[in-house]
């Protein structure tokens, strides 16, 4: 069980919903957090709600799609917090609106925030982790990165990307013999933190509350698993993929799967 006491947290997007969750998890535990977020005010804000009480955090505004930003924000965290042993790349963003009605910017936007900023960073912080043959690198994914979903075509193929980004990597890492860093991939269905502001959630998939989802992220951390799949039903995809392609449509369509993004507002809680 990797104790997290001491150690420093990077989490990127961590003034958002999931992120400050997953911020507070960590700094629970006695790390040291660093909340990096393209809203530095609010960054600053929420990393103070942790220091009033009595945990170590600080708040960077900083865009992680800028590659020199991330190496010049490690440098900054280094020097202020030490060695980063944790990066939880959590930034991301979605926007309503099936493909065709996508606007080129819109597509690099989602892509850059939610895969390429993954890199960025996993590449910033991963060779002082594999020097130190210390580390854990968690990959905030969605239950979009294991099946594509109607209105999210180019939200679910950057997460497709961190879902392959995330297991290619930690292949490399047991090549290289780097047994002491660790990954968690992270597929969550829907989470109730404004994201998907619009969206009825299929059948049996409930909204996650960040809160509870944060807490089984650091679980896994800690006990170095390499797969947070909530709902319990985000489990059962490989199976339904596995299925004649009409069966596996006519459960999509019962669920409400494929009119998740569709639905009326009245169903969230
Ligand atoms: N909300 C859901 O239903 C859901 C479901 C599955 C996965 N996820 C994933 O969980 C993660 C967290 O999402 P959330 O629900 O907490 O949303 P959120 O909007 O509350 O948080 C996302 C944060 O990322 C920050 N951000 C956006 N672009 C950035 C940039 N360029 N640089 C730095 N920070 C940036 C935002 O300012 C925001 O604080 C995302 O990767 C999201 O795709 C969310």
């Amino acid at each position: 069980m990797l104790d997290l006491n001491g150690k420093t947290a990077v989490i990127t997007g961590g003034a958002g919903g999931l992120g400050f969750a997953t911020a507070l998890a960590l700094a629970r535990e006695g790390a040291k957090v660093a909340l990096w977020d393209i809203n530095g005010e609010k960054a600053e804000e929420k990393a103070a709600v942790l220091r009033a009480n009595g945990m170590t955090a600080k708040g960077w505004g900083l865009d992680v799609t800028d590659p020199s930003a991330v190496r010049e924000g490690a440098l900054q965290v280094e020097r202020e917090l030490g060695p980063v042993d944790i990066l939880d790349n959590n930034a991301g963003v979605h926007a309503p609106g099936d493909f065709l009605t996508t606007s080129d910017d819109e597509i690099k936007r989602q892509m850059d925030v939610n895969i390429n900023s993954y890199y960025w960073c996993t590449k910033t912080f991963l060779p002082g982790m594999i020097a130190r043959n210390s580390g854990h690198v968690i990959m905030i994914a969605s239950a979009a990165g294991l099946l594509g979903v109607p209105g999210m075509a180019v939200y679910s193929s950057s997460k497709h990307a961190v879902v392959g980004f995330a297991e290619s990597l930690r292949l490399e890492l047991r090549r290289a013999g780097a047994k002491g860093v660790g990954m968690t991939i992270v597929c969550p269905s829907f989470i109730d933190t404004g994201m998907f502001p619009d969206s009825t959630p299929p059948l049996f998939t409930p909204w996650l509350k960040p809160d509870a989802l944060a807490d089984k992220v650091v679980a896994a951390v800690k006990a170095d698993r390499l797969y947070v799949r909530e709902p319990g039903m985000v489990k059962l995809i490989p199976l339904v993929k596995a299925l004649p392609r009409a069966v596996g449509d006519a459960l999509c369509s019962l669920t409400g799967m494929d009119r998740s993004l569709k639905g009326p507002a009245s169903r969230k809680p």
